[in-house]
This record gives C-alpha cells, sequence and structure tokens, in this order.
C-alpha cells in the first residue's frame, strides 16, 4: 500500500456553490472554510504529514474587489480565532506564495508561521498569492544570480516548496479538469484526483474514498 506524505488541494467550486444556495459567490467562500476544517482533521487521522491548500492564486487578484476583500477577511478572522488552537494540537502553518497583502495580513501570516514553526503533526501549506510559473522563474533567477548549476536538486532549493516532499495526492473538486498554475514542477508524479462534487460539498467521505481509491494504484515513476 502507497504511504500518503502530502496531499495537495485546489480547492474549487465555492463560488458556484455560493450562488447557487446562498446567490452570494462569498457564501460560498465562507462555507468551503468549513470544509477546509474538515479535510485538516481528516488529515491528522490519516497521518498526512504535508496538506497544501490552495486558497488564492496570483491570477485571483482579477476578480472583484468585493470578492478579494471577503476571502482576505476570512482569513484573517480564520488565523485570529484558529491559531491557537492549531498550535495545542500541533500543527504547522506555513504560507507558499509571495506575502505582498496588508499589512496587518502580512503580520499575521508571519506571526502564525513564527508561532507554529516547531510542530510536527501534519504541516498546513496554505498556498497564497501563488503561481507555479512565478515560482520558477524566479528559482531559476535565484539559480543565475547564485552562479549555481541549473539541475533539479538546484531548482528545488529556490522553490516554496524547499524540504517539503512532493505531493503524492492532487485533488481538485469542481468539476473542472485543469491544474491551474498550481505547483507544475512538484505534480510530476502526483496521482490526480479530479472531483465532481463543489468544494462546500466535500466532505470526508469523499476523501476517505479517494485516500483508499490512492492506496491500491501502482506508482511505477517511470519503471514498469
Ligand atoms: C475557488 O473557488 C476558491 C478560491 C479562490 C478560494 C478558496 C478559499 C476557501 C476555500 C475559503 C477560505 C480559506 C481560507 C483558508 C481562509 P471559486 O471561487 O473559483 O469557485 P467557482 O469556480 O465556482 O467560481
Amino acid at each position: 500500500m502507497n504511504p500518503i506524505n502530502h496531499v495537495a488541494i485546489i480547492m474549487d467550486g465555492n463560488g458556484r456553490w455560493g450562488l447557487k444556495q446562498k446567490k452570494s459567490r462569498n457564501a460560498g467562500h465562507k462555507a468551503g472554510l468549513k470544509s477546509v476544517e474538515r479535510i485538516i482533521k481528516k488529515s491528522i487521522e490519516y497521518n498526512i504529514k504535508f496538506l497544501t491548500l490552495f486558497a488564492f492564486s496570483t491570477e485571483n487578484w482579477k476578480r472583484p474587489k468585493k470578492e478579494i476583500d471577503y476571502l482576505f477577511n476570512l482569513l484573517e478572522s480564520f488565523l485570529i480565532s484558529r491559531i491557537d488552537e492549531f498550535d495545542k494540537q500541533d500543527i504547522k502553518f506555513k504560507v507558499i506564495g509571495k506575502k505582498n497583502f496588508s499589512k496587518k495580513l502580512n503580520l499575521l501570516l508571519n506571526s502564525a508561521e513564527k508561532k507554529t514553526s516547531k510542530n510536527s503533526k501534519i504541516q498546513i501549506n496554505l498556498a497564497l498569492n501563488y503561481g507555479s510559473k512565478f515560482e520558477l522563474v524566479n528559482a531559476f533567477k535565484k539559480i543565475i544570480k547564485n552562479n549555481i548549476n541549473i539541475d533539479e536538486k538546484n531548482i528545488e532549493k529556490f522553490l516554496y516548496t524547499k524540504n517539503i516532499p512532493n505531493p503524492d495526492i492532487l485533488i481538485r473538486t469542481g468539476n473542472t479538469k485543469r491544474l491551474s498554475n498550481f505547483l507544475l514542477w512538484q505534480i510530476a508524479y502526483s496521482e490526480i484526483f479530479f472531483e465532481k462534487k463543489l468544494w462546500p460539498d466535500f466532505n470526508e467521505t469523499d476523501y476517505s474514498k479517494i485516500i483508499n481509491k490512492f492506496k491500491k494504484v501502482k506508482r511505477n515513476y517511470g519503471n514498469i
């Protein structure tokens, strides 16, 4: 059976869920946060060591300001209300992406990372203002600046995911089959699961089904 170290998730479908259920995209984001909590809890039960959640992409800045503000306010209150509890549960919190938010949010994110930096039950990587192409271009620039060899090991040293194993599983909810500039380097050998359900409807049973399927997959890594 395949061990699971790292699960990465593209949490898609909040907007559609919100519009359908409450006539507001933001209601979908609020409900999506409940799914986040559920999936963190279940990941701990499965002894998964890394969970990476795509919360905001470099392209999401194109959305209306009202929706962006709502998302970041949601994140702020989430951090304020939950970080002590996360810390008690031995959860490590890390942001992957470029932290160029409001002063308040940057401070909150930095302090959450610092407070939980020694924890080891599970590491939650929150991808915020994250884009895979930006991450790779930046890595190449740093390699050139440092005048070192372009090879796989050196590239990985300059990714946000330095020292984090590559995802075993990538899940995308929301009935769309695309990767949306998420961890393109890191998912080279991940098993990909496209889930029809919208993120706020995604529950523990759906997650368990994917994990059980993954456990039975034969991973060849190019071999036979
Ligand atoms: C994609 O759905 C989801 C996002 C861009 C935001 C993800 C945010 C959450 C799950 C909740 C907040 C999380 C934290 C940690 C504060 P979409 O809006 O693109 O949905 P659509 O495809 O139906 O429009």
